[in-house]
């Protein structure tokens, strides 16, 4: 049975915690009735709403990531969230290296794979974004870009370690961002586009990690997935799960995202 991963990052988009608690418990509500075995579903809120979504969604079918961490357990670090923090909010997951981050706050992989290791030591699950901007697809670097972020964020972690990382594909011209994206029409990736892409992820996981452990990390894809285009991507075989930006604010356009995962069970 293939499994998924279907991620909700919601980004500075829900900015009072009384909403996103709303949108969290509207979520959790719409998929409980579900057979999610072997789906996984999360959602990334902002920090402020971290701990009080955490709380409503306790015991119920949807999980709790957090959109970043800092790589130090505690101290004088203004600014900065730690891992004990994201843990003791109920996080599961944690979102590192995403693009806008990359992009916009000026992270490199050196700096990504100390979080990485971090959150691995601590016990949560990394789901570390890669994926290349329109211009270096343009390039034709589309690969190399993508080999060098998984070799450099992923440094010195071992395989064993690996089984609790999730990638997340997320070319960059796919994203609904205008600010990353301000020249370039956004446009999602077509589901060859992005067969091709993960196919090279997983063929680099297999040859690192062997295939018992990198066969079977799970790849997302990210871009501009929504309820019209999940299915042709989850469908194909090495697309395993979604990392979903806007069409994850609201239950009616997330719920269906996570059934065309359900279907390709
Ligand atoms: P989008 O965002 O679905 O709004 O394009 C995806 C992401 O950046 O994770």
């Amino acid at each position: 049975m293939r499994s998924f991963v279907i991620g909700g990052n919601w980004k500075m988009q829900i900015l009072k915690v009384d909403e996103a608690v709303k949108a969290a418990k509207a979520i959790a509500d719409a998929i409980n009735g579900l057979d999610l075995t072997g789906v996984d579903v999360f959602i990334a809120p902002s920090f402020n709403a971290l701990y009080s979504v955490g709380q409503a969604i306790k015991g119920s079918k949807l999980k709790l990531a957090a959109q970043n961490m800092y790589f130090r357990d505690n101290g004088a670090f203004t600014g900065e969230i730690s891992p004990d923090s994201l843990l003791d909010a109920g996080c599961t997951y944690v979102l590192l290296g995403h693009s806008e981050r990359r992009r916009i706050f000026n992270e490199d992989d050196a700096y990504i794979n100390q979080k990485v290791k971090k959150a691995l030591e601590k016990g949560l699950k990394p789901v570390l974004c890669i994926g290349e901007t329109a211009k270096e697809r343009a390039q034709g670097k589309t690969d190399e870009v993508n080999k060098t972020q998984l070799a450099g964020s992923l440094a010195d972690v071992l395989p064993e370690q690996m089984k609790n990382v999730v990638i997340a594909y997320e070319p960059v011209w796919a994203i609904n961002n205008k600010f990353l994206n301000p020249d370039t029409e956004i446009k999602t990736a077509t589901p060859e586009q992005a067969e091709e892409a993960h196919i090279f992820i997983r063929k680099w996981l297999v040859e690192k990690y062997g295939q018992e452990i990198g066969g079977v990390v799970p790849i997302q894809y990210g871009g501009s997935m929504n309820a019209a285009n999940s299915a042709g991507l989850l469908k194909i075989v090495d697309i395993n799960g979604g990392l979903i930006g806007g069409a994850s604010l609201k239950a009616a356009d997330f719920k269906p995202i996570i059934e065309a995962a359900m279907g390709n069970k």
